[in-house]
C-alpha cells in the first residue's frame, strides 16, 4: 500500500524512521514484585519493533515510590529498575525502532496502598472522586504540595531520566496528561491554590514549564517529549478550563524552552472531537513535531499526516491486539479489536 504513514523518513529530532507508526504509551500491570521490567514485556515491546512500529512509548514508568497509584506497574528510580529496561531497549533498537520511556506520576490518582504508606501528593488536598479500580477503594486524600517542594519533585523526574538513559532508552515522554499529576495542576477544577502554582494560566501553567524547562537544558530536544490532553475523555468529555488560552500559553512558552516533541492524547475519546481539534487550533504555533490519534483508520491517518496537522500518529489499543498491526497495515487487512482477553495478557 503507498501511503505516507507507510513510508520510511528521516526527522529532525528522532533521526531515521521506518514509518509514522507510534506505539502509544500503555500500562499493562505486568511488572515484577522489585517493579522491574520482565523477558516477557521486552519480548512483547519487541515483537512490535521487529513488524515495524517506529517508535515505542513505554507503558507508564513510575519516577518515585510516593507516585504510584497502580498494581504491577513498572519504577524507574534505581539501577536496578535501569538494568532490568536494558533488554527490552537494546532489542527494540536492534529491531530498528526506538523507544522512550513514559515517565509517570500519579499524584492523588492514587492511594497509600500504592505508595508504601504515604499520602498521595498533588496540587489539592482534595480527593478524586470515584472508587480506584486498582483495589476498589476510594481514592486517597492528598497533601497539597508546597511550592518549597517543587524542586523535589523535579528531581524525581530527572533522576528517572538519567535511569532510562542509563538503560539505553532514546527519550523520556513526560506524562503530563490523563489527570496525573502535573495534569492536576492545569486545572482550575482541581487546582484552587493561592500560590505562584496556582490561579492564572501562567500559574497553572508553571510546574509543568518549569520541569520542562530542567529536563530541556540537561537532556536537550532530541531526548524529551510531552504528552498531554487538553480535551480528552475522562468519564465524559473533558476539556481544560480556559483551553485556549491555555494552549496559547503553554504552548510558546515550551517552545521557547526549547521543546520539539509533542504528542497530544485524547485517551480513548473520538480523535476528530478533542486531539483533532486541539492539533488544528495550535498547528500555527507549533511548526515542530507533532503526534497524536486514538484507533484512527489508515486511511485518516495518511489524511492527518498529508494535510500536515500530525507528523506521526500514534495507536493504543489496535497496537495492543494486534502484534502485526504495521504487517496488517500494509496488506490492507482489518486489525483486531482489543478484547478482555487481550488485555490480560502481554500477546
Ligand atoms: C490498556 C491501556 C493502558 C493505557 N495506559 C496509558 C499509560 O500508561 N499512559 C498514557 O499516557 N496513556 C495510556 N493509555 C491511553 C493510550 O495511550 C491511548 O491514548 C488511548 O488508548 C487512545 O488510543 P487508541 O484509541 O488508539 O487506543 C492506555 C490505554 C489503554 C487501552
Amino acid at each position: 500500500m503507498n501511503s505516507k504513514l507507510l513510508m520510511p523518513f528521516s526527522s529532525p529530532y528522532l533521526g531515521q524512521l521506518k514509518n509514522s507508526i507510534v506505539m502509544s504509551a500503555m500500562t499493562r500491570g505486568f511488572a515484577d514484585a522489585n517493579h522491574c521490567c520482565t523477558d516477557e514485556i521486552a519480548a512483547y515491546y519487541t515483537r512490535r519493533a521487529k513488524d515495524g512500529v517506529a517508535l515505542i512509548l513505554t507503558e507508564g514508568i513510575i519516577v518515585d515510590p510516593g507516585g504510584d497509584g497502580y498494581c504491577n506497574v513498572p519504577h524507574l528510580y534505581t539501577d536496578q529498575h535501569a538494568k532490568s529496561w536494558e533488554q527490552a531497549v537494546k532489542q527494540v533498537q536492534a529491531a530498528g525502532s526506538k523507544i522512550f520511556a513514559q515517565l509517570w506520576h500519579c499524584g492523588r490518582i492514587s492511594h497509600s496502598d500504592f505508595t508504601g504508606g504515604l499520602d498521595p501528593v498533588s496540587s489539592t488536598d482534595k480527593e478524586a472522586s470515584g472508587i480506584n479500580r486498582q483495589n476498589d477503594k476510594t481514592f486517597g486524600v492528598p497533601r497539597a504540595l508546597g511550592a518549597d517542594e517543587m524542586p523535589d519533585i523535579y528531581q524525581m523526574y530527572v533522576n528517572s531520566a538519567d535511569k532510562a538513559f542509563q538503560a539505553g532508552f532514546d527519550g523520556v515522554e513526560i506524562h503530563m496528561g490523563h489527570g496525573y499529576l502535573i495534569d492536576q495542576f492545569f486545572d482550575t477544577r482541581i487546582n484552587e491554590r493561592t500560590d505562584i502554582y496556582g490561579g492564572s494560566v501562567e500559574n497553572r501553567c508553571r510546574l509543568g514549564v518549569e520541569l520542562i524547562d530542567i529536563l530541556m537544558r540537561r537532556y536537550g530536544p532530541d531526548k524529551v517529549m510531552i504528552r498531554i490532553s487538553p480535551s480528552r475523555e475522562m468519564g465524559g468529555l473533558y476539556e481544560w478550563p480556559d483551553l485556549d488560552e491555555m494552549l496559547g500559553y503553554f504552548i510558546q512558552k515550551v517552545d521557547e524552552l526549547g521543546l520539539r516533541l509533542l504528542d497530544v492524547s485524547c485517551a480513548n475519546a473520538d480523535y476528530f472531537q478533542t486531539s483533532g481539534k486541539v492539533v488544528r487550533s495550535i498547528r500555527s504555533i507549533w511548526p515542530h513535531y507533532l503526534m497524536g490519534g486514538a484507533s484512527l483508520s489508515i486511511e485518516e491517518a495518511n489524511q492527518e499526516l498529508e494535510e500536515g496537522w500530525l507528523d506521526m500518529v500514534t495507536w493504543g489499543r489496535h497496537i495492543l491486539a494486534n502484534p502485526d498491526f504495521v504487517t496488517r497495515a500494509r496488506m490492507g487487512q482489518e486489525w483486531l479489536s482489543m478484547t478482555n482477553e487481550m488485555r490480560a495478557v502481554l500477546l
